[in-house]
C-alpha cells in the first residue's frame, strides 16, 4: 500500500486527477451527502496510509470549512498522522485587520481553525497583505505560498508578445512584477479606494497605453468591479485591447458577462479555482511543493 493518498472532492476533480497523476499516487474521494436540512454525511476510503493530501479550493467557503472541520479528525481516526491541507484558494485573507472597531478579523481565526487541524497548508497567491507570511499566519505549523504569477506572465507573452501589464491596486504590485519579470515586459500597478461591495474608485499608473495591449493582471476576481473600472480606464486611454489574467476566477453572478461588456476580450485564469476562464494549470506547481514538502525529490 502506498504511504501516500490525495483526498479530493468530485467538484475539484480535473485538478484532483491532474495532480494525483503528476503525484503518481492513489486519489481517494469524500463522497458527500447533504441532508434535507442542511447538514452533511461524509464518507472517507476506510483506510489510509499514514500521510495524506486533502484538496479543498476554499471558494464559496462556508460550507467547506465544515468539511474541513470533519474531515481532518475523520482522516486521523481512519490511519492518517499527517494531513496536509492544499488549498488552492484560501478564502477570508482579505479581511487581515478590524477596519471599524469590533469587525472580527476573519484572516487570524480561519488561519488558527486550519492550523489546528492540519500539520501543513499550502495554497497559491493568498492574499497577504499587512501579514506578509504563511509562517506568520499560521505559527507552529508549514505554510506554503506558492505562485502562479510566473506562469500568468508567460501565458500572456505567448499569447500577446509584449503586453503591458497592469496590476489594479497597491497590492497587486507583488503579482505584476514577477509577472512582467519573465519576459521583460512594461508594469505598473494603480491605486484603488474600495467604496462598497460593488463600488471602486481607481486611478491607473502614468503609462503609455496608446495603441498598447494591456493586460490586467490580479491574485483573485470576484465581483469583478476592480477589473471593470480599470479595464473601463485603460481602454478610455486608448489600450488597443484589454484582456484579463488572474490566479482565482471567482467571479460571483454575471461579474465575467459584465467584464465583457465592459470591453475586456480574453479573460484568463488559471485552475486554482475551476471556472470556465481557467488556461493555465497549477498541477505541475502544486505537484513540486507537495513533492518537496514530502521530501520525496
Ligand atoms: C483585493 O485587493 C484583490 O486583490 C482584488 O483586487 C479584489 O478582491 C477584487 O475584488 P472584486 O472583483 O470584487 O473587485
Amino acid at each position: 500500500m502506498s504511504e501516500h493518498m490525495l483526498l479530493a472532492f468530485d467538484d475539484e476533480a480535473p485538478l484532483a486527477q491532474a495532480l494525483a497523476y503528476a503525484l503518481d499516487v492513489p486519489l481517494g474521494w469524500v463522497r458527500c451527502h447533504r441532508f434535507p436540512d442542511g447538514e452533511l454525511r461524509l464518507r472517507l476510503p476506510d483506510n489510509l496510509p499514514p500521510r495524506v493530501l486533502l484538496l479543498r479550493g476554499l471558494q464559496q467557503p462556508n460550507e467547506k470549512l465544515v468539511e474541513l472541520l470533519l474531515c481532518a479528525p475523520a482522516a486521523r481516526e481512519l490511519g492518517a498522522n499527517e494531513i496536509v491541507l492544499l488549498s488552492p484558494y484560501l478564502a477570508y485573507m482579505r479581511q487581515d485587520m478590524a477596519f471599524t472597531p469590533g469587525e472580527v478579523v476573519s484572516q487570524r481565526h480561519v488561519a488558527a481553525l486550519l492550523g489546528g487541524l492540519f500539520d501543513a497548508v499550502l495554497t497559491v497567491d493568498p492574499h497577504l497583505h499587512r501579514v506578509r507570511s504563511m509562517e506568520a499566519l499560521f505559527p507552529g505549523r508549514r505554510g506554503v505560498a506558492l505562485s502562479a504569477a510566473p506562469l500568468l506572465g508567460q501565458w500572456v507573452a505567448q499569447q500577446l508578445g509584449e503586453p503591458v501589464l497592469i496590476g489594479p491596486d497597491e497590492e497587486a504590485a507583488q503579482w505584476v512584477s514577477v509577472a512582467a519579470q519573465e519576459r521583460g515586459l512594461t508594469h505598473g500597478v494603480g491605486r484603488k479606494r474600495r467604496l462598497g461591495d460593488h463600488e471602486v474608485v481607481l486611478e491607473l499608473p502614468p503609462l503609455a497605453l496608446q495603441g498598447r495591449a494591456v493586460v490586467l493582471l490580479d491574485d483573485v476576481a470576484s465581483t469583478g468591479q476592480t477589473l471593470i473600472a480599470a479595464a473601463q480606464q485603460a481602454l478610455a486611454r486608448g489600450a488597443a485591447s484589454v484582456d484579463v489574467a488572474v490566479t482565482h476566477a471567482l467571479f460571483v453572478g454575471d461579474a465575467l458577462q459584465r467584464l465583457h461588456e465592459a470591453g475586456v476580450r480574453h479573460v484568463w485564469s488559471t485552475d486554482a479555482v475551476p471556472h470556465a476562464s481557467n488556461a493555465v494549470s497549477v498541477a505541475p506547481l502544486l505537484a513540486q511543493a507537495v513533492r518537496e514538502l514530502w521530501g520525496c525529490e
